[in-house]
């Protein structure tokens, strides 16, 4: 975590969640944090990737009540419009409440054949439509023991922001694919490591300014456990939490020990 960059903590529900509790979930997390709002410190933005039925009454219950949430997509398709059954677009995840979309999450890659070069067209399209983007990268464990997890990195980087000109819209996460869903997360140290690398290859590419204000995400088994030791690195921006998410319990109490750790650092 880092004095100048906001801290972001991601829910990414995935294919969980009906719409009715998907609004439970809501409340009840609006609820426990406003509970114990005296301990927090400096806020942290909170988004919630829902599943594509939820996004408007999410939305609609954010504006409605005032909620500090960020509801969002956890897909889209490039095109604006057209024969593409079963896909959405951005124009229909914006005008649904939606405020970012996660584009290239491992699963998107890994079960539903997605490259580099679809999700660059999908983050081209969603920055063009205005929504803020959370781009998802992360070798496989064979890519890691052959010692290629930074050429990966940076081919997904490179490639599935080409064309992009300027960050303002871009957050990154860093998923390592071996980590997600695990049960074990990695090791800060090497969390640190993947995430100053990232951090390099936009600043040549975009320049010093511009990626020293990118946020950066880590995420694979965040868990309340893990997430001061993670937190603590200075890369580290944020978190993208996927079953530990699904849990009011849970996810409410990595806001509160990020929140607690904000504190600390002021
Ligand atoms: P996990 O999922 O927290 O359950 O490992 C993270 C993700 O896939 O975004």
């Amino acid at each position: 975590m880092s004095q100048n960059r906001e801290f972001v903590v991601t829910a990414n529900w995935k294919m969980h969640k009906t719409v009715h509790e998907a609004l439970l979930f809501m409340e009840s997390l609006a609820a426990e944090l406003a509970l114990r709002q005296e301990k927090s410190g400096r806020s942290l933005q909170i988004f919630i990737a829902a599943p594509f039925t939820a996004i408007y009454p999410l939305a609609s219950c954010v504006q409605k009540k005032g909620y500090p949430f960020h509801v969002g997509g956890q897909n889209m398709h490039e095109a604006s419009a057209g024969a593409f059954t079963g896909e959405i677009s951005a124009l229909q995840l914006k005008e649904a409440g939606a405020h970012f979309v996660l584009i290239g999450h491992s699963e998107r890659r890994q079960l539903f054949f997605e490259d580099d070069r679809v999700i660059n067209k999908k983050i081209i399209k969603a920055i063009l439509e205005k929504l803020q983007i959370t781009l998802c990268i992360g070798e496989t464990i064979e890519e890691r023991e052959r010692g290629e997890t930074e050429a990966v990195l940076k081919r997904q980087l490179l490639q599935g922001l080409e064309g992009v000109a300027e960050l303002s819209q871009v957050m990154l996460a860093y998923e390592p694919v071996w980590a997600i869903g695990a049960g074990k997360g990695a090791e800060p140290a090497d969390i640190e490591k993947a995430h100053a690398f990232c951090r390099s290859v936009l600043r040549e590419k975009w320049g010093k300014v511009a990626a020293e204000k990118v946020v950066i995400q880590y995420g694979g088994s965040v868990q309340p456990e893990n997430t001061s030791t993670i937190i603590e690195k200075p890369n580290v921006d944020g978190l993208l939490v996927g079953g530990a998410s699904l849990k009011v319990d849970s996810f409410s109490e990595i806001i509160l020990r990020s929140q607690e750790m904000l504190a600390e650092k002021k």
